[in-house]
């Protein structure tokens, strides 16, 4: 081990951890982390220790991909027990939180008729009093905003729940994250520091800025134990430079999914950061290599995991200097403000943008239009299909939105026109409300509901009106989760047969039928606007 400089080899595969599990954006603020404590993790490991065979059956089932279901082949069951009992011990005060809420919910269920709610304040739990507020909607249901700002700043927001599992990626094919703990192995580098410590972006700096290895060794604390590991993780050969846009128009590059960067000669913006790693594939695709040193600004759709990546996040925190992010409803237990959130694991220069409002840029606008849908009708405000103006040139980034009123888009023509390009999701099956949701609800939900109340984008008809009711000119679907380095944390794989592939199969062809360039982006995709004034 001499003393060269060294980089962060491109495929050391991050992945951000609260308490073990891979942790997405409901893990970080106390409310919502305790409910997936108690009623997802807790549940699905006491589960396993159970039947583990059942575990080991249920993975290899396509139809429950993403399903509550550890997938260790059915072995491993005392580490997982170990970690269950690790949880208990470390976390009662989020368990206690949980239960808590569960309370709470009951005592509004039965004891607010209609009436004053200020008696029951001193009904409520009393490791909430001073939490929340107690309200009524017009028609009399009662329900609790939680003054997140507040609880943050309590016992309750453990950073200490938080680390980074790195190990070396060789491929695209990573298992479903989300309902499966990480459990240590010699393969792991396991680092214990929170998602706000400057060692995570000293580490990311890694990738482009070099180090020596004594330098690189005390910066990630590496045990003795952990050197050879470390060590393998490092890299003499710099990355490729980046060549920067540098024409007089605009040029867009598709990372996959919902990730697009946008560039001018003086402007980078990059949506729904969600990006692979760099090795060896026959399919291809921009990387993490493929992004400016500097970005100026990050725009985020809405608050679901494949929008909201903080393993990439984290990654590119140190290079760019602004985020954007729709506001939330205020202290809604299902609608967490996503500026809280980043606020806390350390992201610096957060801007939150309400319906309608706009953010002036580098010769245009971003303007975040409101989002209807996909959130399986739960009062979720934090999402937003931004629209940005770029001279004379409009691109919609709608993600996930689902045109189910389209008087919406009647009314906001007449506020903005005409808009050139749109980008849209078409997942248009969606996974059911408990899928997500279902650890915050406190009561068993019928079938019947959940069912019907899902997480759905826009299908044909609904998607056709919203790209002619703007006289869109080029339309493409994204968003559909089927980039192969997303299968970690998409529950999707989709078949000619899938009605989401139906669905925007039809779109494409009706756009065509209209003289509206129409396609599905998948993989990689580079456009260049040369005309922008
Ligand atoms: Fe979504
Ligand atoms: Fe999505």
């Amino acid at each position: 081990m001499n003393e060269d400089l060294l980089y962060l080899r491109p495929n050391i595969q991050v992945e951000p951890l609260f308490d073990y599990w891979y942790a997405w954006p409901h893990l970080i603020p106390p409310a919502t982390a305790a409910r997936n404590l108690t009623e997802r993790h807790i549940k699905i490991m006491d589960s396993y220790i159970n039947a583990p065979q059942v575990h080991a059956n249920a993975v290899k089932n396509p139809k429950l991909l993403g399903g509550p279901f550890i997938d260790y082949g059915g072995k491993r069951i005392d580490e997982i027990r170990n970690l269950r009992e690790q949880t208990k011990r470390m976390r009662p005060h989020l368990i206690e939180l949980s239960n808590a809420i569960a309370s709470l919910d009951d005592i509004l269920r039965t004891q607010a008729k209609g009436l004053s709610l200020q008696p029951l304040y001193n009904m409520v739990p009393d490791i909430l009093k001073g939490y929340v507020e107690l309200v009524y909607d017009l028609n009399h249901n009662a329900s609790f905003r939680i003054i997140e700002p507040l609880l943050y700043r309590s016992r309750y927001y453990d950073r200490s729940a938080q680390s980074l599992m790195l190990s070396v990626l060789t491929g695209d094919d990573r298992p479903f994250v989300l309902s499966t703990p990480r459990l240590e192995s010699d393969s792991l580098f396991h680092l214990q520091a929170p998602f706000e410590h400057e060692v995570v972006d000293e580490l990311f700096r890694l990738k482009t800025v070099p180090r020596r290895w004594g330098e690189i060794k005390e910066m990630l604390e590496a045990p003795e134990a952990s050197e050879r590991l470390v060590h393998s993780f490092l890299t003499p050969e710099p990355s490729p430079p980046y060549s920067p846009y540098r024409g007089s128009g605009m040029r867009w590059r598709y990372f996959g999914h919902a990730c697009i960067l946008l560039e001018t000669s003086n402007l980078s913006m990059l949506f729904d950061p969600v990006l692979s790693y760099t090795y060896e594939s026959n399919i291809s695709r921009y990387t993490y290599q493929d992004l400016p040193d500097s970005i100026d600004y990050v725009v985020i759709t809405h608050n679901h995991q494949d929008h909201v990546l903080f393993e990439t996040l984290l990654q590119i925190r140190h290079r760019v200097r602004n985020f954007i992010v729709p506001a939330s409803s205020g202290g809604f237990l299902q609608d967490p403000s996503l500026k809280l959130i980043l606020k806390n694991i350390g992201f610096r220069n957060v801007i939150e943008l309400d319906q309608m409002e706009s953010l002036e840029v580098e010769n245009g606008s971003i303007t975040a239009l409101p989002f209807l849908g996909e959130h399986s009708d739960l009062n979720v405000q934090c999402k937003a299909a931004h629209l940005v103006r770029i001279g004379n040139c409009s691109l919609l980034f709608a993600a996930d939105s689902c045109n189910i009123e389209p008087r919406l888009y009647e009314r906001l023509y007449s506020e903005i026109g005409d808009i050139d390009v749109i980008f849209l999701g078409m997942e248009c099956d969606g996974a059911p409300l408990s899928w997500l949701y279902g650890p915050l609800l406190t009561r068993k939900i019928e079938r019947a509901i959940d069912e019907s109340r899902r997480l759905a984008g826009s299908n044909c008809d609904q998607a056709i009106d919203l790209v002619r009711r703007f006289n869109s000119k080029k339309a493409y679907v994204y968003a559909m989760g089927q980039e192969p380095w997303l299968g970690h944390i998409m529950s999707l794989k989709y078949t000619d047969q899938s009605r989401p592939i139906i669905e925007s199969s039809r779109l494409i062809q009706e756009c065509i039928n209209h003289g509206i360039h129409a396609e599905r982006l998948f993989g990689k995709k580079e456009v260049f606007i040369e005309e922008i004034n």
